[in-house]
């Protein structure tokens, strides 16, 4: 941790040269801030006090000490983590040290979730204990299947899937903190490896219900014998076929490719969750449910989803100029375009277009394909999106290979989902194991209404329903057959 020191007035002697000197021109106090890794503890500048100013607001804290404001984290380091490294400028990607390219080509999604998860790649004998394990831990309760049974045919499956992990946390009463000691992931590492296989093996399980849900169709009971993305297609797919029936090996290898590139991505929106929600020390089937909410939305792990949404709209190569005229106008997202962190390339979406082309060959070419190259060839030409340093993410290319295996489209936020547990578990793990953790509470800066007194209704000003209150978001009629029902 780097160390922080204060003196009263700034002096020209050298500093250490791995520092950086904050003079604050309220007080003329100066703060010398040791760099480490690159970085700087943000709470130094609490050390940074000042009186408050003439008329200054005291919800400001001013003599509490400095805040450092960064909304959406675009600059702030929430982990320090020996998992994955992006170099967003070159395009690059490593898990531990190996380029993502060289783990798409040789390794598999759960020898790639073992090396996240436990830092080395797995001897023979470990990757078969491994795998074994995670293959015997694909059951789901009976129970937890009547309760899934439930969902509405029309379910959105990630709706499915957040609410069977929230649900696998009350199966599981010897693996809550809750019940069983605050102190429980801290001190038995067993049991938080086991529920790092049951997490991993139930979730292709609860994703394939998701899905059977959908097609009205009663739930497969998951195959040991199979690889982890054939059991997965086994259970979505079979229907009266006899038991030894397999799915295409080829698109079982594809997606397990997709899963590998998928599998772990440093501080996303929704492994940022997987941390700052564990860190209370609640059990990690919330956690799960609670990442995995995160990755829904369309900015985020959604994109697949909505990428195959808007080439339909666009619909032809014809229509492209006008919909990225739209964009440029900021009517319309370029879904699948843009990262926070990759300038320059995302180095997945490279190997996915092989994948594409893997897949196009077993169930034909994706018509859209045209409409998405188009698209492409467009706004990579275009002053717009390359001044912005916008280009095709993973989830430009993913969607359509989905399309093409046959996936329904809601189903694509459950294929990025279930890979990217692989990394969830690996920061949850690399979190209560490291000694330091302490509970994520950002600060905030306070701009609302200064202290102000309570004043009773009949003495409020009357103001009307709709209007900048707030309550215009209310259907007026349901106010109205509510005050009536009274
Ligand atoms: N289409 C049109 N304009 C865009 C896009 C886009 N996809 N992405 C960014 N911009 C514009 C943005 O409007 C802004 O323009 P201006 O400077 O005029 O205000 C500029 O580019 C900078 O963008 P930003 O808002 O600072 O970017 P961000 O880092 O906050 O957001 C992003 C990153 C991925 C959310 C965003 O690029 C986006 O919404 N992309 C579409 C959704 C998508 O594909 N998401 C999947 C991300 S990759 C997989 C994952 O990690 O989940």
């Amino acid at each position: 941790m780097a160390i922080a020191t204060a003196s009263a007035v700034p002096t020209s002697v050298l500093k250490p040269k791995n520092s950086i000197t904050v003079i604050d021109n309220r007080t003329g106090k100066s703060i010398d801030i040791e760099i480490t890794n690159n970085s700087i503890p943000a709470t130094a500048f609490s050390q940074l006090k000042a009186p408050y100013a003439d008329g200054e607001r005291p919800e400001n804290d001013t003599p509490y000490g400095l805040r450092v404001l960064d909304p959406s984290f675009i600059n702030t380091a929430m982990i320090q983590s020996e998992i994955t490294y992006i170099d967003g400028n070159k395009g690059f990607l490593m898990h531990r040290g190996y380029p993502i390219e060289q783990l798409a080509e040789k390794s598999s999604y759960l020898e790639t979730a073992y090396l996240l998860i436990y830092g080395e790649l797995p001897s023979k004998s470990q990757l078969d204990l491994w795998s074994w394990e995670i293959m015997h831990h694909t059951f789901v309760a009976d129970d937890l299947q009547q309760m899934i049974r439930q969902m509405r045919y029309d379910s959105h499956p990630m709706s499915v899937f957040i609410s069977a992990f929230s649900a696998m946390s009350a199966f599981a009463p010897e693996a809550n903190p809750a019940l069983q000691g605050s102190d429980l992931y801290i001190t038995n590492k067993p049991l938080m490896n086991k529920q790092i296989v049951r997490i991993l093996g139930k979730a292709t399980t609860v994703a394939a219900m998701a899905y059977r849900i959908r097609i009205n169709r009663p739930f497969t009971p998951p195959r040991s014998d199979l690889s982890y993305t054939e059991n997965l297609l086994y259970m979505m797919d079979h229907m009266a076929e006899p038991n030894s029936y397999r799915p295409d090996p080829r698109l079982a290898k594809a997606l397990d490719i997709l899963f590998v590139l998928h599998a772990d991505h440093e501080m996303n929106c929704s492994t940022s969750t997987m941390v700052h929600v564990g860190s209370s020390l609640v059990d990690p089937y919330s956690c799960v449910a609670a990442a995995s909410a995160a990755l829904y939305g369309p900015l985020h792990g959604g994109a697949n989803e909505a990428v195959i949404r808007m080439l339909a709209k666009i619909g032809s190569v014809e229509n492209v100029p006008d919909f990225l005229e739209r964009v440029k106008q900021k009517k319309e997202l370029l879904f699948g375009f843009g990262h926070r962190v990759y300038r320059e390339t995302d180095p997945r979406s490279k190997v996915i277009r092989e994948v594409a082309e893997m897949v196009f060959e077993v169930c034909g070419r994706e018509p859209l394909i045209e409409v998405a190259i188009a698209l492409k060839d467009a706004a990579l030409k275009d002053e717009y999106f390359t001044s912005r340093k916008l280009f095709p993410n993973v989830d430009y290319w993913s969607g359509l290979i989905y399309k093409a295996m046959g996936f329904p489209l809601d189903f694509f936020p459950v294929l990025f989902v279930v890979p990217r547990l692989a990394g969830y578990l690996a920061h949850w793990k690399q979190q209560l194991d490291s000694g330091k953790n302490k509970i994520s509470r950002p600060r905030q800066v306070y701009v609302g209404k200064g202290r102000r007194d309570y004043i009773p209704v009949e003495a409020r000003e009357e103001r009307p329903i709709t209007g900048k209150n707030g309550l215009n978001a209310i259907p007026h009629y349901i106010s109205k057959r509510r005050l009536t029902k009274i």
